[in-house]
């Protein structure tokens, strides 16, 4: 876990490998950001080697120059903020961009202090965060002998985030810099869960890692597996059909965090396919290559649930993850298949690829029967989403537009893109069938929507419901850019965080 603390000491004082600063775009070359407070040797010094190198000041841009005279720091690493509005302060992702880009950039740092031009606690706890997600580095599955030193367990990551503010010693500062320390652990638990390969990562391993996770942790998340014997019994057809063609069966474990005190209750609902092969209807091989990402929203999940207990927040919130490997094979469920849900609802299996919504569905009606205050549901559910909303954008459905933007807001204040998408009711008659309740599949146009209208059948009447669909921005199959790495992004972590506070004030 990198740590992060708050200092109000001049940056150029603070021994560490690494000193951070921000570059604004200025007119012939970059500029050096406000409120650095350099001696003038440094700062002339590093004018100098900002215009001799022709950096820009534009965002994404990591410029490293060593051995800055009154510097304490070995490096200092410049990255570029972009231009604000005259007289307005950078915004908060911009701000978590470019500390996340520059300590994305380090290699051989273990001690970082990043002096950015932050403006408030949301700018604090912003360039906070971007510093400590920026620092994530997935160690792999390596052997013994390889490079023992740099890839092996992280080894080479920055372990030490210092932000320097002149508002260090305001209590709600070094809160934020508590929260993003958290935040960033939560996030990259996600991203480790997902990047994790198939073949080492499936439901039953999945929960092992949550019951790990849980004794390990200070905070008291209780953790309870429903094995395939149990799902079988509570008549949860959907994720028992889903997981009945691989020899690793299916799971759903629920995460508990319920405080003394808590007035409110959220339930947080996985899709956590820990491989889509596609199952019978199987994917082309260039599309099941990234389907070990199938279980990110589970990922999400149970990584919230341990940040709101690690943070002690005043807000009941469980969290049910909906493990299953979708796999072809002798005992796969086939096209034409009708199953029973846990609500009783029966469906009609049209295509075995369409998995998400069966095992959702069954966790669905799980989460409804505690009767929480509210419902959100995190998956990697379409690829209509990506068609939609591109690799970076979020889908947000839900059957109450006040909670939809609820949600928004939230992924907005932790600045992950999302943007609201409707439930037609026009599109409802293609779930029709003519075996079974329901259909779970409609037309290929709109399959972001017809995927969210089925999830709201098992949705509890009264109950305010969201779908996030995370199919693109989960995973970063691209170059890495500010905090996101490549591979697993943790996506969702921030936004669902976000929305239990919202329920604690
Ligand atoms: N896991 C996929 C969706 C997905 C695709 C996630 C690409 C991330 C990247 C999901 O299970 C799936 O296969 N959906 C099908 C549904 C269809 C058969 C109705 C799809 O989107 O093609
Ligand atoms: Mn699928
Ligand atoms: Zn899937």
């Amino acid at each position: 876990m990198t740590t992060v603390s708050v200092s109000d000491r001049p940056a150029h004082d603070l021994k560490a490998d690494a000193l951070v600063l921000g570059t604004v775009a200025g007119e012939r070359s970059a500029a050096l950001a406000a409120g650095h407070g350099l001696p003038r040797e440094a700062e002339s010094h590093l004018v100098a080697q900002l215009a001799a190198l022709h950096a820009t000041g534009k965002a994404e841009e990591v410029v490293t120059v060593a051995a800055v005279p009154g510097v304490a720091a070995g490096r200092v690493v410049l990255t570029g903020l972009g231009s604000a509005a005259d007289g307005t302060a950078f915004g908060d992702e911009v701000l978590r961009r470019a500390a996340g880009a520059a300590v994305r950039s380090l290699k051989n740092a273990a001690k970082v202090v990043v002096a950015l031009p932050a403006e408030g606690v949301a700018g604090v706890a912003a360039v906070a965060e971007g510093a400590a997600l920026g620092a994530y580095r997935y160690a792999g599955v390596r052997g013994p002998k390889k490079d023992p030193k740099g890839a092996k367990a992280g080894g080479d990551a920055v372990s030490t985030v210092t932000v320097v503010t002149s508002d260090a010693k305001v209590k709600a500062v070094k809160a934020a810099a508590t929260r993003a320390a958290v935040l960033a652990d939560a996030k990259a638990y996600a991203r480790d869960l997902v990047n994790t390969p198939p073949n080492l990562l499936f439901p039953q391993s999945f929960a092992d890692s949550v019951k790990a996770r849980s004794s390990a942790g200070k905070a008291k998340v209780t953790v309870k597996v429903l094995d395939e014997k149990a799902l079988e019994k509570g008549g949860f057809g959907g994720i028992v059909g889903v997981g009945q063609g691989s020899v690793r069966p299916p799971r759903i474990v629920t995460l508990t965090w319920a405080p003394a005190k808590a007035s409110h209750s959220v339930a947080l609902v996985g899709k956590g396919i820990t491989f889509d092969s596609g199952g019978l209807c199987i994917k082309p091989p260039a599309s099941m290559l990234s389907m070990k990402s199938d279980m990110a929203g589970a990922a999400a999940v149970a990584a919230t649930v341990f940040a709101a207990a690690e943070l002690g927040l005043p807000v009941a919130v469980t969290g049910y993850l909906c493990l299953a490997e979708n796999m072809p094979s002798g005992s796969a469920q086939r096209p034409g298949d009708v199953v029973t849900m846990r609500n009783g609802t029966t469906v009609e299996v049209i295509d075995t690829d369409a998995e998400g919504r069966m095992v959702l569905g069954d966790g669905i009606c799980l989460a409804g029967e505690s009767a929480p205050d509210a419902i959100v549901d995190i998956a990697t559910l379409t690829g209509a989403q990506m068609v939609a909303l591109g690799a970076r954008v979020a889908g947000i459905m839900a059957n109450d537009d006040a909670f939809r933007d609820r949600v928004r807001a939230a992924a907005d204040t932790a600045g992950e893109a999302a943007w609201p998408m409707p439930l037609p009711e026009d599109l409802r008659p293609q779930l029709e069938s003519s075996v079974a309740d329901l259909s779970h599949k409609g037309e290929r146009w709109g399959g972001m929507l017809t995927a969210g209208l089925f999830l709201g059948e098992f949705v509890t009447e009264g109950t305010p419901w969201a779908h996030v669909d995370i199919a693109g921005p989960s995973f970063n199959e691209g170059s890495p850019w500010g905090y996101t790495p490549k591979g697993a992004t943790g996506f969702g972590v921030g936004t669902l965080l976000s929305l239990v506070e919202g329920y604690a004030g």
